[in-house]
């Protein structure tokens, strides 16, 4: 019989798609289903239902997978943060991976390539050098906090409930993210609290505190704190920022950035320093990287070596050759390949990180780098360069198709892709099949325990 919406089926777990979610076939149709993993039986709920899928959400394990593990984490199974607690490690580094060739195939219509062994992350737990919570006014509760004697419902620093952008959880700890910055995030909490302004409401836009945003130095084991609020008040942050500095060893800087805007995110209109350095030193590899409270820098630091590994190999360099690299950030792919190339040439839309690069390559000693600002739709046609190698690491949405069919164009022999989006890279690499050839694609695993993947991937000139 065919399933319907809201309809509680009993349904045994065969594979996974994207988004940490079991697949089950009833009658042919896939229903994809939350909450659970592949070798599971489960009852669950149908939430929709469409033409040729159905996706459900899992109300109870019938049987579990002999892949399941005991989530440490209190908040796993509610928190948006990783959904993948409950699974096996080299289980989630295996389907991710399995993953990434399924995108490719069925979204991209590429054939014919290389999938490597998927690069397990080396720490899988405090693993997060940034980690941002949320502060509001109104606290989402737990089932076992519901009721008389549960807490107030009317503040959480903590994280979403997954697919919500209202609904946040107080959270106490983070797993992701180290005991240090847990004490910190602790002690945040209680000046907050202590400050008596109100968080931050998600639906009418009133109340102070917005986000606390706690980033880490891995080179140099220390942090930064970033309070976003809804206006300034810089005499009440200035002695919460220095208590903050004398309770907690480790933070070697706290700043403030004001947002005045509806939008729920958490970068500022402008910032204030409030105490120590505003910004931090942390490396990957052998360089230095001055990392600030809105530079955009990858959050697993020790990952993002391999990751740059696998993008210095798979562009084979051999010093004479002119690279571009487009959706440079802070130029560390650029300064990355330098000592390889003749010369490197980034493309980057947000100004201050075209700053942070050029600054990051007079910091390094490196000379053969430059950047353009700009956005490549209007840079990449005019651009006079004609690279041997095009490096792309677009963001989660991918490239517009003007960028591809310019990027068909320009026909650069060889091109490395890094993408932390399998579906919308499957899209890209399907657009430029027919002028280049998908070699080989290399997944890493920047993010355990969440559903998502980083892949590299080489393409040659057909
Ligand atoms: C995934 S990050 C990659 C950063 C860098 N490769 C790294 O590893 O740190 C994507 C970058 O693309 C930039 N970006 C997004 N859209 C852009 C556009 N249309 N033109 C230029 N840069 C863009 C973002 O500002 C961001 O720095």
């Amino acid at each position: 019989m065919p399933i319907k919406n809201k309809q509680e089926v009993e349904l045994s777990i065969e594979s996974t798609a994207f988004g940490a979610l079991g697949v089950a076939r009833v009658e042919g149709m896939a229903v994809f289903v939350e909450g659970a993993v592949p070798g599971d039986r489960v009852m669950a709920r149908v939430v929709k239902k469409k033409k040729s899928w159905a996706r459900a959400r899992t109300l109870e394990v019938l049987s579990p997978s002999p892949d399941r593990v005991e989530p440490p984490c209190p908040y796993s199974g509610w928190c948006g943060g990783c959904k993948w607690q409950f699974l096996s490690y080299p289980r989630q580094v295996e389907y991710k991976a399995s993953q990434v060739k399924e995108n490719l195939e069925h979204l991209g219509g590429l054939s014919g390539f290389t999938v490597l062994p998927p690069i397990p992350a080396p720490e899988i737990w405090g693993y997060r050098n940034k980690m941002e919570f949320t502060c509001t006014c109104r606290r989402w509760l737990l089932p076992h906090e519901l009721g008389e004697g549960g807490p107030s419902m009317d503040f959480a620093l903590g994280l979403h409930v997954p697919g919500t952008f209202d609904k946040v959880l107080d959270i106490d700890a983070c797993l992701l993210q180290p005991d240090d910055a847990n004490h910190i995030l602790a002690r945040c909490k209680e000046l907050i609290l202590e400050s008596g302004l109100p968080g931050y409401g998600l639906r009418h836009h009133e109340g102070f505190w917005r986000f606390v945003v706690i980033r880490r130095s891995v080179a140099e084991d220390n942090y930064l704190v970033n309070f976003i609020t809804a206006w300034e008040e810089r005499d009440l942050l200035t002695r919460m920022a220095e208590q903050l500095m004398a309770d907690c060893p480790r933070l070697a800087g706290v700043v403030c950035n004001v947002s005045a805007k509806k939008s729920s995110v958490a970068i500022g209109d402008y910032e204030i320093p409030l105490a120590g350095s505003p910004f931090l030193t942390d490396s990957i590899g052998s360089r230095q990287y001055r990392v600030s409270a809105n530079s955009f820098f990858q959050t697993n630091t020790l990952q993002a070596e391999k990751l740059y590994s696998v993008v210095s190999d798979f562009a084979g360099l051999s010093g004479s050759e002119r690279v571009l690299d487009l959706y440079s950030g802070t130029g560390t792919i650029p300064i990355w390949l330098s000592e390889d190339a003749k010369e490197v040439v980034g493309v980057e839309l947000v100004e201050s990180a075209v700053t942070d690069a050029v600054r990051n390559c007079v910091d390094n000693g490196v000379e053969n780098c430059r950047f353009i600002l700009g956005d490549i739709l209007e840079v990449l046609p005019a651009l006079n360069f004609s690279p041997d190698v095009l490096i792309l690491d677009p963001p989660r949405s991918g490239m517009h198709p003007k960028v591809v069919q310019t990027i068909n164009e320009l026909g650069a022999p060889r091109v490395v892709c890094v993408s932390c989006n399998p579906a919308t890279c499957a899209r890209d690499l399907g657009l430029m099949d027919e002028t280049y050839r998908l070699v080989r694609i290399q997944p890493v695993d920047m993010f355990p325990h969440t559903h998502h993947v980083e892949m590299v991937a080489l393409l040659e000139k057909r």
